[in-house]
């Protein structure tokens, strides 16, 4: 038994507390106490549900050197996340029932975060042929996609979803135009010009949004169940708008934004830095706020990482040759936790939800409330600021975009049902 002291609680429903939680046989036992074995002071620190994110690169088969599932579920750990959903852009693509069974396997074994695995929605994410939805979610796929890649045949993704639906799993899309976006490495517009780098245009997004929802539409009149499209990373105000139109339209979409569309801007690629170089790109001010409108009206359903590892070597190369992707397992809470609620005044209880309810519901999995009888996978949190530093990840992409930023609302314990699977506790 556990019993945390005098912790504020904060969950979707909102905050309260102080309460005395009693944490035994992996569920919360009580809110007022009780006999325990090891007791903690919770004064001034903060208890949630744990987190799921929804979007991983955690690089295993094939790419170990940029992470492997004990690095990657110990990085998330870390970050206060219990549950994490990793993508299948792997060497090979995670595309069969056996390669999903194997890394939820290993991953049980490793016991730290739970993991989910994405499959790929076609077979090898080549686009041509669909993978096997019904044997894929038998072995435990949480959702297909082809993220690292776009689907480019519209036929391809109106079959995709078609045959998803039939099993109930969502169909996640890296949404933009091959063809628009070329070899933008940054986001189009005057700073691109003025910086002489490659631009990809907010179009490119806006435009393959557009035609996912179309697809999504056709989709929705042919099935009999009810086909669910998840748009990943979402980056531009365009693109936003449009998904805000196809919710008013009752169309059965959902979408996430991701830590760095919701820090940082384009103005960051002045420094030539590939740190910052990611797909999609950073983008303006006005795209940013518009996010974060998003998140508070509900056009956005998540905040989920995109947490992407690469080697040190592959992120020193110059920015035109440098692979996209910023690793934030590790900062994503205590980063919005500091910009967005502390700084910005945006509502905790909503900013919790992102992490918790709102992808939950994506996965069609329970939400987690902090009451009596609740599973116990929970974490507690910091408020006080302290620096981000790399050097000390459990990632192996020990580089951040967010290195020396103080921050509060750090994890100091994650708890899976009721098991600590991560203490930093003083
Ligand atoms: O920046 C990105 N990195 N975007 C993606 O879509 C793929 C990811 C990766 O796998 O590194």
């Amino acid at each position: 038994m556990l019993l945390i002291r005098n912790v504020t609680l904060v969950d979707a429903l909102g905050e309260r507390g102080p309460a005395d939680v009693l944490i035994g046989e992996g569920r919360i036992l009580s809110l007022s106490g009780g006999e325990a074995e090891r007791i903690l002071d919770g004064k001034g620190l903060l208890l949630a549900p744990g987190f799921l994110d929804l979007h991983a690169h955690l690089r295993e088969p094939g790419q170990e050197v940029k992470e492997d599932l004990a690095s990657g579920l110990l990085a998330a750990v870390r970050g206060g996340y219990t549950d994490v959903v990793s993508m299948p852009n792997t060497t090979p693509p995670v595309d069969t029932p056996e390669a999903v069974r194997a890394l939820r396997k290993k991953a049980q074994a490793l016991g730290l975060a739970r993991l989910h695995p994405a499959a790929a929605l076609t077979q090898g994410q080549e686009g041509k042929a669909l993978t096997e939805a019904g044997l894929l979610k038998e072995a435990g796929a949480s959702l297909l996609t082809d993220d690292g890649h776009t689907n480019e045949d519209a036929g391809i993704l109106a079959a995709g979803l078609l045959q998803a639906s039939a099993f109930g799993l969502p169909v996640a899309v890296h949404a933009e135009d091959a063809s628009l976006r070329r070899g933008g490495v940054m986001n189009d517009g005057s700073l691109a010009d003025l910086l002489g780098l490659p631009g990809n245009p907010k179009e490119a997004e806006a435009a393959r949004i557009a035609r996912d929802l179309e697809v999504l539409r056709y989709a929705v009149r042919r099935s009999q169940k009810k086909p669910h499209l998840h748009i990943q990373h979402l980056s531009t105000k365009r693109g936003l708008e449009l998904v805000r139109e196809a919710k008013r339209a009752g169309l059965p979409v959902t979408a996430e934004a991701t830590p760095h569309h919701l820090t940082l801007t384009e103005e960051a690629l002045r420094s030539f830095d590939p740190l910052f170089k990611v797909a999609p790109p950073l983008r303006t001010p006005e795209d940013l706020e518009a996010l974060i409108e998003g998140l508070l009206e509900g056009t956005l359903d998540a905040i989920a990482t995109d947490h992407a590892p690469h080697t040190q070597a592959e992120k020193e190369m110059d920015l035109l040759r440098a692979p996209f992707g910023i690793p934030s397992l590790e900062v994503a809470f205590p980063l919005l936790y500091t910009e967005l609620h502390l700084k910005r005044g945006f509502p905790l209880k909503r900013l919790v939800e992102l992490f918790t309810d709102g992808p939950r519901n994506i996965l069609g999995l329970k939400p987690i409330h902090l009451e009596e009888g609740a599973e116990a996978s929970l974490v507690l949190l910091d408020p006080k600021e302290r620096p981000v530093e790399p050097r000390n990840f459990a990632s192996k992409a020990r580089f951040s975009p967010w290195a020396g930023w103080v921050l509060g609302g750090w994890p100091v314990l994650t708890l899976v049902e009721g098991r600590v699977v991560y203490q930093a506790l003083e």
